[in-house]
């Protein structure tokens, strides 16, 4: 099963892209969680990233692709993945299906998880991610057990440094000039649903099994 979750930043993607790993038992490759992992490592690839991420622009395409691409040769790729936050581009979209039509693969569903921009900005000031692990909670919708602390490792949680009120607004502008085109590269092949992710995270979670099991 291979699917791609688009939406804004902050939509919920990897809430929901975690979850259908769990329930699937297919990898989450999320291309922002594997930055900051290198951003934490401080490798080479993490101190390239961390500039733009930093300024909420996209890395440039050149640093994702291969990146993903040498991902799916992993043997836990085998019955598929849930790619969240990659395509991002149509340039990494089309270099995605060039790479999956070698093979003779294609994406089976293009999930946009649909949540205005009001919402979006209230939702990231709240939004806490775990140092260690790179788990996420909300203060108020999805708080951690105990206060500051995360629920898997015992680590602090702290507000992610892209997630600055500024710096989400940036964001918010470079998705709706650079990524919201895939929602009609995606619409054109027929692969493309949408559901409502303001919605309570299990009703999205909902809609979104709904659709993979019809
Ligand atoms: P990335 O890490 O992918 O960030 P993003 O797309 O901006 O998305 P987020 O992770 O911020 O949000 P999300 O949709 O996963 O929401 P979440 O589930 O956490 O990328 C970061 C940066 O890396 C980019 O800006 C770019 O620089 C670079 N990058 C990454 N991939 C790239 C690529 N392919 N090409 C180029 N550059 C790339 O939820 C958000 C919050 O809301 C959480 O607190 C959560 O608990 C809460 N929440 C979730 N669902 C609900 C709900 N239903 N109701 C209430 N609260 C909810
Ligand atoms: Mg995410
Ligand atoms: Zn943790």
């Amino acid at each position: 099963m291979k699917i791609i979750m688009l939406g804004a930043p902050g939509a919920g993607k990897g809430t929901q892209a975690k979850k259908l790993a769990e329930k699937y038992g297919i990898p989450h490759i999320s291309t922002g969680d594997i930055f900051r992992a290198n951003i934490k490592n401080n490798t080479e690839l993490g101190q390239k990233a961390k500039v733009y991420m930093d300024q909420g622009l996209l890395v440039p395409d050149e640093l994702v692709v291969d990146l993903v691409v040498d991902r799916f040769k992993n043997p836990d790729c085998e019955k598929g993945y849930v790619l969240d936050g990659f395509p991002r581009t149509i340039p990494q979209a089309e270099a995605l299906d060039e790479a999956l039509t070698k093979n003779g693969d294609a994406i089976e569903y293009a999930i946009d998880v649909d949540v205005p921009d009001e919402d979006i900005i209230k939702r990231m000031s709240g939004r806490r991610a775990c140092v260690n692990c790179g788990e996420t909670y909300h203060i108020v919708n999805i708080p951690p057990k105990k206060e500051g602390i995360c629920d898997v490792c015992n680590n602090s949680l702290v507000l992610r440094d892209d997630d600055q009120p500024e710096t989400v607004k940036k964001r918010l502008a470079v998705y709706h000039e650079q990524t919201q085109p895939l929602i009609d590269y995606y619409r054109n092949k027929g692969i493309l649903k949408t559901v409502d992710g303001t919605k309570k995270m299990d009703e999205t979670f909902d809609e979104i099994v709904a659709i993979i099991e019809a």
